[in-house]
């Protein structure tokens, strides 16, 4: 059984990515330091598999203690989730989304060097190419400057793995690019726990149905779109999850030593939609108003996804609906505990 060390792996997408590892038949070990996720995912991972998986609460940033975990388990992959993902966040302290985000990654790549693990899975995002000239948007695409100092750690994250891909011939690693993950497991057993007030769409979708928010904020009606509003590529992140198990899959066997995959279904949904199919599968009637857009927000963008479906044989499987869906019946649980 290969051991797979997922870094995040109580996180949002690292916790679906653990189960469908196992499903599959590795062995993940997860370390996460619960910046943005709780022990009790854990738990919930031993609920949906039966296995109680080993988990180190270490900081990616100390060197030693991620050594120790090299040292005292042969690992055979690497997936590697942790990083700070607040835009905004990150244009209040850059130098924090810094350290968290690179740091982390150049002692996870030096460590891979030292103890001869050769697969590496890296987090990246569709905001690596701003707005596109033209869409769908496929990974030839040139990478436009970053607009938060998020963003230009997934950039810069890219460009550091792609060097080292370049002078250690042995080391082979994908960046999968993920278009707007949302949903949760058909459990509802594990999925996102945004901290506070949350940033992104779903999690204030359901969070204003339950009636946790008072009003859901619609940024911006006067976009050059068919109903006014941004366009996106929402993933499930259960398929999300399963793409990581394909590139895991496929990096061993890898012709280049670096290589990346759009994530994302290749299907644009404006945010009225995503409301609309949100309502329509709640039974419930949004509280929303348009208001201003958000700065630093994209017009459109979704993904070309011929070759994550060609070469990765990875294909989104989960509509829309579906996405909503699960993500209600998860808030709902959140209700009950
Ligand atoms: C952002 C980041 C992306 C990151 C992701 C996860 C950019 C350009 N995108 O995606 O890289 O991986 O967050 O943190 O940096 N919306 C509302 N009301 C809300 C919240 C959102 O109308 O209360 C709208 C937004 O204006 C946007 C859409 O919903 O049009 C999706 O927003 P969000 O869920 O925050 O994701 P992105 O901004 O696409």
């Amino acid at each position: 059984m290969k051991n797979i060390l997922v870094t995040g792996g109580l996180g949002f997408i690292g916790s679906h990515t653990v189960v469908e590892l196992f499903n599959q038949g590795y062995n993940p070990i997860i370390v996460d330091n619960l910046s943005n996720s709780t022990e009790e995912v854990l738990d919930r991972l031993e609920q949906i598999t039966g296995v109680s998986f080993l988990y180190l609460k270490e900081n990616l940033a100390n060197y030693e203690s991620i050594k120790k975990i090299f040292r005292d388990n042969k690992i055979d992959g690497i997936i590697h989730f942790a990083a700070s993902k607040a835009v905004g966040e990150s244009v209040e302290k850059p130098l924090l989304y810094y350290e968290n985000n690179l740091v982390s990654l150049l002692n996870l790549l030096n460590l891979s060097g030292e103890f001869n693990v050769s697969n590496f899975i890296f987090s990246s995002s569709c905001t690596v190419y701003g707005q596109p000239d033209k869409l769908p948007v496929d990974e030839s695409f040139p990478k436009l400057p970053a607009e938060s100092p998020y963003g230009n750690t997934k950039q810069i994250g890219e460009e550091i793995i792609e060097d080292y891909c370049y002078s250690n011939r042995e080391f082979k690693a994908i960046s999968l690019r993920y278009f707007n993950p949302i949903g949760a497991h058909e459990t509802a057993l594990i999925g996102e726990l945004p901290l506070g007030v949350p940033n992104n769409l779903v999690p204030f979708i359901t969070q204003t149905a339950a009636g946790i928010r008072e009003k859901l904020n619609v940024f911006g009606g006067d976009y050059d779109t068919p109903d006014g509003t941004c366009i996106r590529d929402f993933i499930h992140v259960v398929d999300l999850a399963k793409a990581h198990v394909a590139a895991l899959e496929y990096v061993e066997e890898m012709p280049e030593n670096y290589d990346v995959f759009n994530v994302g279904t290749g299907n644009g949904y404006s945010v009225l939609e995503a409301i609309k199919s949100f309502e329509k599968v709640s039974g419930i009637n949004l509280n929303y108003e348009i208001v201003d857009r958000r700065p630093g927000d994209i017009e459109k963008i979704y993904a070309d996804t011929k070759k994550v479906n060609g070469v990765l044989g990875w294909k989104a499987e989960r509509d829309l609906d579906d996405m909503m869906k699960s993500a209600w019946k998860w808030q709902k649980s959140l209700q009950k505990n």
